[in-house]
C-alpha cells in the first residue's frame, strides 16, 4: 500500500529460489482466503497479463547468454509494469486481494545479487517503473539451494534458462533474499522452506492473520 496507488485489497508476494515451494503455498493461501470469503486473485511473475506473458517467453526460453543482466532487468520490469497496470492495480482498487508468486524482490535477488548487477542499479530501474508501491506482506522462502534444485530437476518444460545457472549463483541468490528481508522487516518474513507443506502453510496463515487481519 502506498500513497501512489491507494487500494482496498491487500498485496501479498511469495519470493525465494527455484523449487522452494512458492507456487504450492500460493495456491493453498489463495484457497484459504477464498474460504474466508475474501475475493482473491492468484498471479505470478514473470507474467500475469497478456503482454507480460509474452515477455516471460522471451526471458525464460533459449540460450543462457541470450540476455545480459541489464537487458534481463529491463525485460522483467517491462513485464512487471504491464502486470501492475493491467492486473494488480485494478484488482486491488476493486478490493480484491492479490497473491503474486514472485515480484520485485526476485529481480533484486536474481539480477542484483545473483548476476551481480548491484543493488543500486536494480533500485533505479525499480523506482522508475514501480515507484513507491510495494507489497503489504512478503514471504521469503529460504532453503539450501541444492535442495530446491533437486526438487526442480524432474521438471520437464522448456522454461529452464535460469535452472541452468550454477550453485555459486544460487548461493548469492539466497544471501540476496535474506539481505532483502533484513532491510525490510516491516514487510518481509523469512520462512524455513525445508519443512512439510502443511506446516509451512499453517505458519503463512498465522502470520497473514496477525499482520493483515487484525
Ligand atoms: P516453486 O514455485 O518455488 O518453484 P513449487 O511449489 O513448484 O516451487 O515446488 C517445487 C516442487 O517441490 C514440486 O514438485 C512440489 O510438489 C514440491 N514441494 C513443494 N513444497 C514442498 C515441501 N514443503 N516439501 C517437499 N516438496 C515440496
Ligand atoms: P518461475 O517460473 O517462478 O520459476 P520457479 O517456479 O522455478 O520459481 O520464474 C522463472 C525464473 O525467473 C526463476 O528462475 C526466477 C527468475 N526471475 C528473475 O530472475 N528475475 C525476476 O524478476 C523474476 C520475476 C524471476
Amino acid at each position: 500500500m502506498t500513497k501512489e496507488q491507494p487500494h482496498g485489497g491487500k498485496f501479498i508476494t511469495l519470493e525465494g529460489g527455484d523449487g522452494s515451494g512458492k507456487s504450492t503455498q500460493a495456491r493453498l493461501l489463495a484457497e484459504y482466503l477464498r474460504q474466508q470469503s475474501i475475493e482473491t486473485l492468484l498471479t505470478r511473475e514473470p507474467g500475469g497479463a497478456p503482454g507480460a506473458d509474452e515477455i516471460r517467453q522471451l526471458i525464460l526460453t533459449g540460450d543462457p547468454d541470450r540476455w545480459d543482466a541489464v537487458g534481463e532487468t529491463l525485460l522483467f520490469y517491462a513485464s512487471r509494469r504491464n502486470h501492475l497496470r493491467l492486473t494488480i492495480w485494478p484488482a486491488l482498487k476493486a478490493g480484491t486481494w492479490v497473491i503474486s508468486d514472485r515480484f520485485a524482490d526476485s529481480t533484486m535477488a536474481y539480477q542484483g545479487y545473483g548476476n551481480q548487477l548491484g543493488e543500486a542499479a536494480v533500485q533505479r530501474v525499480h523506482d522508475f517503473a514501480v515507484g513507491a508501491f510495494k507489497p503489504d506482506l512478503t514471504f521469503i522462502f529460504d532453503m539450501p539451494p541444492a535442495e530446491g534444485l533437486r526438487r526442480t530437476t524432474g521438471r520437464t518444460h522448456n522454461e529452464d534458462r535460469f535452472e541452468k545457472m550454477d550453485l555459486a549463483f544460487h548461493g548469492r541468490l539466497r544471501e540476496g533474499f535474506l539481505d532483502i528481508a533484513r532491510k525490510n522487516p516491516d514487510r518481509c518474513v523469512v520462512i524455513d522452506a525445508t519443512r512439510e507443506i502443511e506446516s509451512i502453510q499453517e505458519e503463512l496463515r498465522r502470520i497473514l492473520k496477525a499482520r493483515l487481519m487484525p
